[in-house]
């Protein structure tokens, strides 16, 4: 059997795991040919291709970034995209198409699908927020980046008695800046689940500097907001609130929460760090779970469906059940970062 393999939407550490796993259970057990497409969805649109052996996965495993490249691109987004892709996939002969992304990506598959592709794919995003799975490949890596960030951030606002900011990534979801808040005890942390009030941080950062300590950890999500009606001192020209630009929540509040209290305040945009080197031991045994699942269910004939993780076990939901939707922070996992502020 020729099976088609692409990485889509942003990098993270764990999809040359996937990579890995696909290939050599797809060729070592299965006897499949592995046809790999460069840069996403791109490269199915430019009929850019790359065969994967055995050969090419060598000691890939630990290391960050994908093998195959990637691009932000959608087939069915840009005119022509769409047909050009199921043209490149009739040209290759492929059977079956193995699609690695976020929501993006997973959306693209399953317009792919209902053209008549067989197809199955695998969640990755540090963001966390793809529906119907525990956990994609990547958040766990981004979650411990994180962490060590607000550990080793903690140093400079005990020394320096500031309010001291980490923005992280996750755009409309709060999982990494909730996570890795909870795992690097932040004071405070704000995610777009919870709509910030600015007067109660501002009293919560005074009551504390007076009461307990000299110094404030706040984490912030890219993609937090204040709550309607909530009125702010500071008018910034970076990004209007809901829109994602990085720095720009952090460093808005890094104004406000300045002005109000008086306290030393820095801001760290994590940023890029986040989706960086290598990763960690649980991204790469999801990934690789990942990957033998979607070779395993393209060999049974199964398509038009994504692996996941559900309390443990890999399983496969249908892909029409998770494009367009965004799997959110739950109320249990806001509440406990609240509990230990
Ligand atoms: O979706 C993953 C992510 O890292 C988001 O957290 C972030 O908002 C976005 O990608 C950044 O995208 P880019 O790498 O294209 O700047």
């Amino acid at each position: 059997m020729r099976v088609g393999l692409l990485t889509g939407g942003g990098d993270v550490p764990g999809l040359n795991a996937a990579i890995r796993a696909v290939v050599k259970r797809g060729e070592g057990e299965h006897g499949h040919t592995i046809i790999g497409f460069r840069n996403g969805w791109k490269g199915v649109v430019d009929g850019d291709v790359m065969p994967l052996t055995r050969r090419d996965i060598r000691n890939v495993l630990p290391t960050g970034g994908t093998l195959l490249g990637t691009a932000r691109y959608h087939p069915h987004a840009s005119d022509g995209g769409l047909d050009a892709a199921l043209a490149t996939l009739e040209a290759e002969r492929i059977e079956a198409l193995i699609c690695i992304g976020g929501d993006g990506t997973l959306n693209a598959a399953s317009k792919v699908a209902e053209a008549g592709v067989k197809v199955v794919g695998i969640p990755k995003t540090i963001d966390n927020d793809v529906w119907a799975t525990d956990a994609s490949i990547g958040f766990d890596t981004a979650v411990s980046i994180a962490t060590e960030a607000i550990d080793r951030i903690h140093t400079t606002a005990e020394s320096h008695n500031r309010v001291m900011i980490v923005e992280v990534m996750g755009r409309h979801a709060g999982w990494i800046a909730v996570t890795s808040g909870i795992a690097g005890g932040a004071e405070l942390v704000l995610a777009p689940e919870e709509p910030f009030d600015i007067t109660r941080i501002e009293k919560f950062l005074k009551h504390r500097h007076r009461a307990h300590a000299s110094f404030s950890i706040v984490v912030v999500a890219e993609g937090a907001v204040p709550a309607e009606g909530t009125s702010m001192l500071y008018e910034t020209q970076v990004g209007k609130f809901g829109e994602i630009v990085a720095g720009a929540i952090g460093e808005r509040l890094k104004v406000e929460i300045e002005q109000r209290t008086g306290f030393d305040t820095r801001v760290t945009v994590l940023g890029h760090t986040q989706r960086g080197g290598i990763p960690t031991a649980a991204d790469r045994i999801l990934a690789s779970r990942f990957g033998v699942a979607a070779i395993d269910a393209v060999t049974a004939g199964t398509s038009n469906v994504m692996t996941a993780i559900r309390g443990g076990e890999v399983v496969l939901v249908p892909l029409s059940e998770v494009a367009g939707k965004v799997k959110f922070v739950p109320q249990g996992l806001l509440t406990v970062a609240r509990a230990l502020a």
